[in-house]
């Protein structure tokens, strides 16, 4: 070795000193897990393509809740999937207060309380019969303005319900606004708004439209974002946070880590991620296959976008994570 004799491989020589240098740590308290409860179901059912997670029973999807708060993780998300009776072309059951979802958040406030902070999907693809996240204009493009005043309704059904944050997803412009604006006339200034402000259309999508029966036939390319771009997702995101976003989300996660990085370094707010359902599903299955080691693959895939500049991250593996964690070391 030349002089000065540096050897980095000093700090990586058994678990405990490579524990003590580490730069990154994961903790349940900065995971949430994304969850499904379907109408109408008295048994949980698996999701072929997402091996392990289900759409709940309104019953099921209390005591998961409750696992989830005492697991430690930071939260929990609620995804409603109606029967295709309940959908129709408004997506009305995503307003009325007795749809699934606005009657799985009152089940689950009434379960976990402030145990672990509940947050709900605010968008209208699960309800409408057409699969879009907004209504269609008489030409069938998908209307800016007339799904923003659903968003409103919608966002003060679930902060009724016990939602502590709505998650609006649908990528319509001034979505932000136009929600912060209906809680605070309706009495819930202190509802936060968690914004999907960079989601981009991805093809990593398809095991969620399973989990959700989504209806949709065609794409979201005209409001969801383009791959390529990076800049536009500044600009979304200084548009959602001026619109009064508490916390801003990147979408997908992995194939997203440059826009999570960026985001990061330019805005104050927390910045999530949402390690989307195909993201899961590629490393389920080839663990399944023998192919690689699904506990190592789901931690460094998770390191990885908390180093990006992740500091919350939706997971489908948020219990999983947490149980490797404990016994990591
Ligand atoms: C829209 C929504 C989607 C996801 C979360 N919220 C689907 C979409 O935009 O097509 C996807 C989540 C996942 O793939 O895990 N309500």
């Amino acid at each position: 070795m030349p002089f000065p004799d540096v050897r980095p491989r000093r700090l990586r020589r058994t678990p405990a000193i490579r524990r003590l240098v580490e730069e990154t740590k994961l903790a349940p308290s900065e995971m949430v897990l994304p969850m499904f409860v379907k109408e109408g179901l008295t048994e949980p059912h698996p999701i072929a393509s997402m091996p392990g997670v289900v759409q709940h029973s309104r019953d099921s999807l209390r005591k998961a809740a409750v696992a989830a708060a005492q697991a430690g993780l930071g939260g929990i998300m609620l995804f409603g999937v109606p029967t295709t009776e309940s959908k129709d072309e408004t997506g009305s059951a995503g307003t009325d207060p007795d749809g699934i979802l606005n009657a799985a958040l009152r089940d689950v406030t009434a379960e976990v309380g402030d145990a672990t902070v509940l947050m709900s999907d605010l968008c209208l693809d699960e309800f409408t019969s057409h699969g879009h996240c907004g209504v269609l204009a008489p030409d069938g493009s998908v209307d800016n303005d007339g799904t923003l005043a659903v968003y409103a309704e919608m966002a003060v059904a679930q902060a009724a319900a016990g939602a502590a944050v709505v998650g609006p997803s649908g990528m319509m412009d001034g979505q932000v606004g136009v929600v912060r604006k209906a809680l605070d006339a309706a009495g819930y200034q202190d509802v936060a708004i968690l914004a999907y402000a960079a989601k981009y259309a991805s093809a990593l999508y398809g095991p969620f439209r399973e989990a959700v029966e989504s209806s949709l036939v065609g794409d979201r390319r005209t409001y969801q974002q383009d791959p390529p771009n990076l800049r536009e997702a500044l600009r979304e995101v200084a548009l959602d946070v001026d619109e009064g976003a508490d916390i801003v989300m990147v979408k997908p996660a992995l194939p997203y880590l440059d826009v999570i990085a960026a985001v990061h370094a330019s805005f104050d707010v927390p910045v999530a991620a949402y390690q989307i359902s195909g993201e899961y599903a590629m490393v389920e299955a080839a663990a399944a296959n023998g192919w690689i080691d699904r506990d190592r693959a789901m931690l460094e895939t998770l390191t990885s976008i908390r180093r990006a500049g992740a500091q919350i991250i939706l997971t489908y593996w948020a219990l999983d994570a947490a149980a490797a964690l404990r016994t990591r070391y």
